[in-house]
């Protein structure tokens, strides 16, 4: 995820460019840069850090240039650095691009454009875009960018500058967000609306495939074969500040229906017939004697979720331990263990010293991070990344479904790779492809779940329940709710509740009961019915072909793959913690007590 912003006009592009990549921190902050374009000549500056860092470099020079092209970056492909930052321009400096997105193919790109004599600076996949773009390039920037277009696979929303038409930007869309405003002497673009909304609330939201051309006061829309579409206006409704949201109320709303674009996006690339991650080709399980998976908070929820597949799939000792647990047990770990750390920052404390342990003892260690360069990620001998992009809400949401998604193909392909069968793989990959289109039928539920979460109104407690990968599910749902609407939430196995928990249970007691195991399901409604003797309000969530005519609030899954259930089911579970923190009137984003990352023990 990264922002883009684009101007052409007759004012000075700068100060719209910058206004517009300060909206747009939030989808990246590890560099950012310009190239501004003038009497035949670009000037580009760019640099790793935030924003500010470039700012500062700006602020001794006068730039009047009248066009130009912005970029703030969350690293994808090769680390936060001065070389990788946008804008990439070609070795003559005629042309500059900013890009979001991920090109999929850009090694082969990258090989071909090398046996023509194209040299690389970065490490980007998006440098390979304007060198293409100068391969092709015979004085019609449209034709060749449609032609470029042609051989990108991926996503991408792009901007070029080109010294030929000092005026003109040309965009191009597919898969990543691009809107586009003008005004009679000006038009501009960006990754967002919180970019454009100072300057029009009538925007175009460009489509897939779709090219736009920008020239002061005009913008042309174009389709794949190159053919002139008329321009789908829409009016924004909302001022900055929700714009910022993109209308949402909260960033924890936003980040929840942002997770069928991101869980596509960290497995771009990861799913063709079977599992590519062609990083874990050389682990094969037969040479350790353990797996250890080690993480916090979410993170750790994520983490039991990989152990109970790796269980299912392997006959190798797997063991899931809380990072601030594993630093002062007395667990075996050799050059034979293999060591699995997951986090969203790679900066939490106790996951960061639990891997120098283990790199100490000479484990062979993974990171799962969702930033890249992130510490975590530079120590460990294989880093692996979602692609969640900047999660600002306190409680995790869409990093943790990008941690599922990824978490299980890893598990696949380490499977695959050390010979073990893996029952139902076909069908597993193809729900796992499908998990993006069903996150989405899933938030579309959201209308019942508000509805359920006033149950929660008056209630202190709340008690979830499940068995076998449905207790994963619990914990993950209750810790949400606790973090963010502040009621007392326990997990338990459904089937322990009779020895202990059941005393808790009295009229009005939420109990919140998920049966989406078939083998387990009827075993959990015995005990739902248990506490429903004893007056409890349950809701049950299930899955499809599991029912129970008893239980008045009931709710069903998508169908899919029984071990990729759970990342509907935590949609669900989100979206319920949600609806009652704001029943409750709290702060569902910066919940009290909390910080966004652990950096301290
Ligand atoms: C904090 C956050 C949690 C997160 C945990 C681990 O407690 O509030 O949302 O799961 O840290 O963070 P990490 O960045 O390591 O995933």
């Amino acid at each position: 995820m990264c922002g883009i912003t684009a101007y052409t006009g007759k004012g000075r592009a700068l100060p719209f460019l910058i206004q517009g990549l300060e909206k747009l921190e939030y989808r990246g902050y590890d560099s950012a840069g310009i190239t501004l374009v003038d009497n035949k000549e670009l000037v580009t500056i760019k640099t790793k850090g935030a924003l500010n860092a470039l700012k500062e470099q700006l602020s001794t020079l006068r730039l009047d240039q009248k066009a130009g092209i912005g970029h703030t970056r969350w690293a994808t492909h090769g680390i936060p650095s001065n070389l990788n930052s946008h804008p990439h321009t070609n070795a003559s400096n005629t042309l500059s691009i900013v890009h979001n997105g991920i090109i999929e193919n850009y090694q082969s790109i990258k090989e071909g454009l090398a046996m023509q004599g194209y040299t690389f600076v970065s490490q980007t996949d998006s440098e390979v875009i304007v060198h293409l773009l100068d391969y092709y390039y015979q004085g019609d920037m449209k034709a060749t960018l449609q032609k470029v277009m042609s051989y990108l696979e991926g996503s991408y929303a792009l901007c070029v500058l080109n010294v030929d038409e000092p005026e003109t930007i040309y965009v191009a869309k597919k898969e990543s967000p691009m809107v586009l405003g003008m005004d009679e002497s000006s038009a501009f673009c960006a990754s967002d609306i919180p970019a454009l909304i100072s300057y029009t609330k009538d925007m175009i939201s460009l489509e897939d495939h779709q090219m736009a051309v920008l020239r002061p006061g005009t913008i042309e829309i174009f389709d794949q074969q190159g053919q002139k579409v008329e321009p789908k206006i829409i009016h924004i409704p909302y001022d900055l500040e929700a714009a910022q949201k993109n209308g949402y109320d909260t960033f924890m709303e936003k980040e929840m229906h942002e997770q069928p674009y991101v869980i596509k996006e960290t497995l771009r690339g990861r799913i063709e017939n079977s599992i590519v991650m062609p990083e874990l080709d050389s682990i094969d399980l037969h040479e350790y004697d353990h797996v250890y998976l080690i993480a916090c908070g979410t993170a750790y929820h994520a983490s039991l979720y990989a152990q109970y597949l790796g269980r299912e799939w392997m006959d190798i000792p797997i063991t899931c331990v809380p990072a601030s647990e594993f630093r002062y047990g007395n667990y075996i770990v050799n050059d034979r263990s293999l060591c699995i750390f997951v986090s969203q920052s790679g900066e939490t404390a106790d996951t960061l010293a639990a891997l120098k342990m283990c790199l100490e003892k000479n484990a062979m260690t993974i990171a799962v991070s969702n930033v890249l360069d992130s510490s975590l990620a530079r120590l460990a001998h294989i880093p692996m990344y979602t692609c969640a992009g900047p999660e600002i809400a306190v409680a995790s949401t869409k990093a943790y479904t990008t941690q599922l998604v990824l978490l299980a193909a890893m598990m696949v392909k380490l499977a695959q790779n050390s010979g073990y069968e893996v029952k139902d793989i076909d069908q597993f990959i193809y729900d796992l492809k499908q998990i993006p289109n069903l996150v989405k039928k899933t938030l579309e539920k959201k209308e019942i779940i508000e509805q359920y979460a006033k149950l929660l109104k008056d209630q202190r407690d709340a008690y979830f329940i499940g068995r076998q990968l449905d207790y994963v599910n619990v914990l993950e749902g209750a810790l949400k709710l606790k973090e963010i609407s502040y009621v007392h939430a326990d997990a338990y196995y459904a089937g322990e509740l009779k020895h202990g928990p059941i005393a808790l249970i009295d009229q009005g007691t939420v109990v919140i009961a998920l049966a989406t195991q078939k083998e387990v399901a009827a075993k959990t409604i015995s005990n739902i019915e248990e506490t429903i003797a004893r007056g409890a309000n349950v809701i049950l969530i299930t899955a499809p072909g599991i029912h129970s005519e008893k239980i008045e609030r009931q709710i069903k899954i998508e169908a899919v793959h029984p071990y990729l259930s759970g990342i509907l089911v935590t949609v669900l579970l989100q979206l319920f913690a949600f609806y009652t923190a704001k029943e409750k009137d709290c702060n569902v984003d910066q919940p009290r007590n909390l910080a966004k990352s652990v950096t301290v023990e």
